[in-house]
């Protein structure tokens, strides 16, 4: 049963049973419609009390059933709030926790609402790209007042509920924790108010809101400034005005059409699939949420550049003690004045309290002994990306380190199976791939290695949730999901500068998309010495695959990047602004000559089939291989990791919208381009791309 119905004393209370959240599913819905039906036709019931069982009094429509005819279904969501509404006994929302979405506009709905402290309290539908499709905003404006419900329902936020304490979303607040202190306040409440008449009802209530035309002006270019790609917002405040501009019954029809238009749009079912998809990418099919894990209270790291740096703070902030090896004095100082300085620039931005920085670097110290770190829980090496160091590195930390602890390496792309045969203790060596800078990124690759342990793989995916980071599983191969990708990506942008593109062109196009940096100032940002670097090993180890010479010849012309103040683009002091540069265009058009290639127009839009088709096919092939566990972690890899527009959803949920069947086709059509000989198999559909598109079939 999805809601249970029980009758005491006059009082009847229905539960929505529905976990993990008692979402509003067809069942749910019919479950209050019987309770209801129930109540209104036993004589003994003087007042009702809506609850739900748990922590969650409701969280909202059933997301999974958008887009299907159980959306649709009757009982509608709006069809048992207006049962609600019209009932002809009280009806009192018993708020024990959570009421978010279609949860809140169920109490909205009831004639009185009676919560505990503590409840989250929120229309969130905007993180969804939809806006709140069952009287939201029209009701909660008529009960919090028009600038604060504006609020809520633009940024999805929640507010505890202690907070709306003293509006009129609330009649009563209840002490004590728990959904039974809210059902007993409640209940008492019913006893109460049983024969008082008539009963309020929200849609009456008067929005009174003088000035309001400047008041929605000011939002809408406020919230247009921001939103940019994002449809919802704007809906948002369309829909608000119409509650002070429109009678309630002609407000609420014009908030169902924005719900209907919005809940179809590409940017709504992106922003769905990175929430499911998040939540997904933390699960293993083999390893079960009971797998034991070890108790993670102290953490070393070796190495205190950029990466260890910030890894280091990373387990500062989760308030997990850390010490910071590195075999020099000097080089920890450099490292530790570098993270006490970003500590320092927080706090200056208001970011940070005095006590709280105080705190986090207090969690922090260094050492140049490794018997300092022996007794760590886990051990996260950061040296140089050199198999030599890490062979070093590994081989100490089997000799000192206490039994069970987890060691875990930062690299980027060395092989884990072979840094784990460095020790007697391979169960216990995983990776852990952060992204820089690693104290921001919310990407985690965990790195799952041929003989990583269960439970040191479940210890990490508990400890990256810890450390607030969307933990990804990823098999060992030679970059990983994210950065193996990212290679094909990186290749077809140099492929598309010989042929006729300059480095701006390219960077446009890929930002317009929605990219919140194009290749080249990414490249720019990181430093080209280090893709170069990576190169140098991959024309050894795979000479059979071509990238274009001008990375090279722009690292060879001294331009690094941002941090030598010249790379693709040139930079002035202090200023991260990309500025062409004549000779990087010449030394790109040379090229093209010496290739014997005629440079010509190229459009926008190859540019970004080229660049995003290259990362779904790639990908294609990590999923067939078993690296990734589900089209949707190497989205959720892309989308926290390298600022893929998270309303297009990530590159293989882009590629599904576009269909595969076309994706396969417009790689054809490339495949027979002036410049395509070179790029090798770059073209040919991954085996599981090509079945998928031949059968019609999506990644998802
Ligand atoms: N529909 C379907 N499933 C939902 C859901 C919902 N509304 N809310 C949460 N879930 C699922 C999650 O997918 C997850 O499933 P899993 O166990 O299979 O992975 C499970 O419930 C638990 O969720 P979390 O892991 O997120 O649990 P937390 O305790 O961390 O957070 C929460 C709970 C704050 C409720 C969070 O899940 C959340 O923010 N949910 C979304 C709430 C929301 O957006 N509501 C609006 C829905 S749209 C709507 O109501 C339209 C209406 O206006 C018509
Ligand atoms: P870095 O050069 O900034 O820092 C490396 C640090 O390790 C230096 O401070 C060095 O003194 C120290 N070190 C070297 N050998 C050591 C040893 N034997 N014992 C103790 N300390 C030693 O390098 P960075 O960028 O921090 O990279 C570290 C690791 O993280 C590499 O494996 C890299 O591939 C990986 N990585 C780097 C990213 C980046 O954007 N920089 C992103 C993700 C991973």
């Amino acid at each position: 049963m999805t809601a249970t119905t029980r009758v005491n004393d006059g009082i009847a209370v229905i539960t929505v049973d529905n976990p993990p959240v008692n979402s509003m599913s067809l069942a749910a819905r019919q479950g209050i419609v019987a309770g209801m039906e129930q109540a209104l036709a036993d004589a003994s019931v003087k007042a009702i009390v809506l609850t739900g069982r748990g922590k969650s009094f409701c969280a909202g429509a059933e997301i999974k059933e958008f887009n299907t005819p159980a959306a649709f279904a009757e009982p509608s969501l709006a069809t048992v709030i207006d049962l609600i509404e019209n009932s002809s006994k009280p009806v009192v929302a018993a708020i024990n926790g959570t009421a978010m979405g279609g949860g809140l506009e169920l109490a909205l709905g009831c004639h009185y609402r009676v919560a505990i402290a503590g409840a989250s309290i929120a229309l969130p539908e905007v993180k969804l790209g939809i806006l709140p499709g069952a009287g939201g905003t029209q009701r909660l404006p008529r009960v919090v007042g028009v600038e604060l419900a504006l609020n809520m329902i633009v940024s999805g936020t929640p507010v505890p509920s202690q907070m709306l304490a003293k509006t009129a979303l609330f009649d009563r607040m209840v002490d004590g924790a728990g959904a039974d202190a809210a059902v007993d306040g409640a209940i008492a409440f019913a006893k109460e108010i049983a024969e008082k008449r008539p009963l309020p009802k929200v849609r009456d209530i008067k929005v009174d809101f003088p000035l309001h035309e400047a008041f929605f002006a000011f939002a809408r270019n406020t919230v247009n400034a921001v939103a940019k790609n994002y449809p919802a917002p704007k809906k948002c405040v369309d829909a608000v005005e119409a509650a002070v501009t429109k009678r309630f019954d002609d407000g609420m029809a014009f908030e169902r059409a924005c719900f209907i238009e919005l809940v179809s749009t590409p940017e709504s079912k992106a922003l769905r699939h990175a929430f499911f998809g998040e939540r997904a990418a933390s699960k293993i099919p083999d390893v079960p949420e009971d797998t034991p894990t070890r108790a993670i209270r102290s953490a070393a790291v070796i190495g205190a550049g950029t990466m260890g740096g910030g890894i280091a703070m990373n387990f500062a902030n989760a308030g997990i003690p850390v010490k910071v090896l590195e075999l020099k004095q000097e080089a920890l100082d450099k490292g530790l004045g570098t993270v006490r300085k970003n500590y320092e620039n927080t706090m200056k931005k208001g970011k940070l309290t005095q006590e709280k920085f105080d705190q986090r670097v207090g969690l922090i110290s260094g050492t140049t002994d490794y018997a300092d770190i022996a007794d760590a829980d886990i051990v996260v090496e950061a040296v140089f990306e050199e198999m030599g160091v890490k062979e070093a590195v590994f081989k100490k930390l089997d000799e000192v380190m206490k039994p069970g602890a987890i060691l875990a390496s930062n690299t980027s792309t060395l092989d884990v199976d072979k840094i784990a045969e460095f020790t007697k203790r391979p169960q216990d060596v995983i990776g852990t791939h952060f992204f820089s800078p690693a104290n921001v990124m919310k990407l985690l690759e965990i790195v799952r290695g041929e003989k990583t342990g269960k439970d040191v793989l479940a210890t990490t995916m508990g400890l990256s949730k810890k450390l607030k980071k969307t933990g990804v599983v990823s098999g060992v191969c030679d970059g990983f999901i994210g950065n193996r990708m990212i290679e094909q990506y990186s290749r077809q942008a140099g492929f598309l500068l010989e042929e006729g593109a300059l480095p701006e062109q390219v960077d446009r196009a890929v930002e317009k998309f929605g990219f919140a940096m194009g290749p080249f100032r990414m490249g720019d940002l990181a430093g080209n010495d280090i893709g170069y670097a990576i190169r140098k090993r991959r024309y050894v180890e795979k000479p059979d695959m071509v990238y274009s010479r001008t990375a090279d010849l722009l690292v060879e012309m001294g331009r690094h990047g941002q941090k030598t103040g010249a790379g693709w683009y040139d930079y002035k002091p202090g200023n991260r602004a990309a500025i062409p540069n004549e000779q990087v265009d010449a030394m790109i058009v040379d090229e093209s000559k010496r290739l014997g290639i005629e440079r010509r127009k190229i459009s926008d839009e190859e540019i970004v089939q080229r660049l995003v088709f290259a990362l779904a096919n790639e990908g294609a092939q990590i999923l067939d291989e078993g690296i990734a566990q589900r089209a949707s972690d190497i989205d959720m890899v892309y989308l926290t990791g390298y600022g893929f527009p998270i309303y297009r959803g990530g590159p293989m949920c882009y590629a599904d919208t576009v269909g595969l069947q076309k994706v396969v086709a417009t790689m054809a059509k490339f495949a027979k381009g002036p410049n395509a000989e070179r790029q090798g198999k770059a073209w040919v559909p991954a085996p599981l791309l090509q079945k998928l598109a031949t059968e019609g079939k999506s990644f998802s």
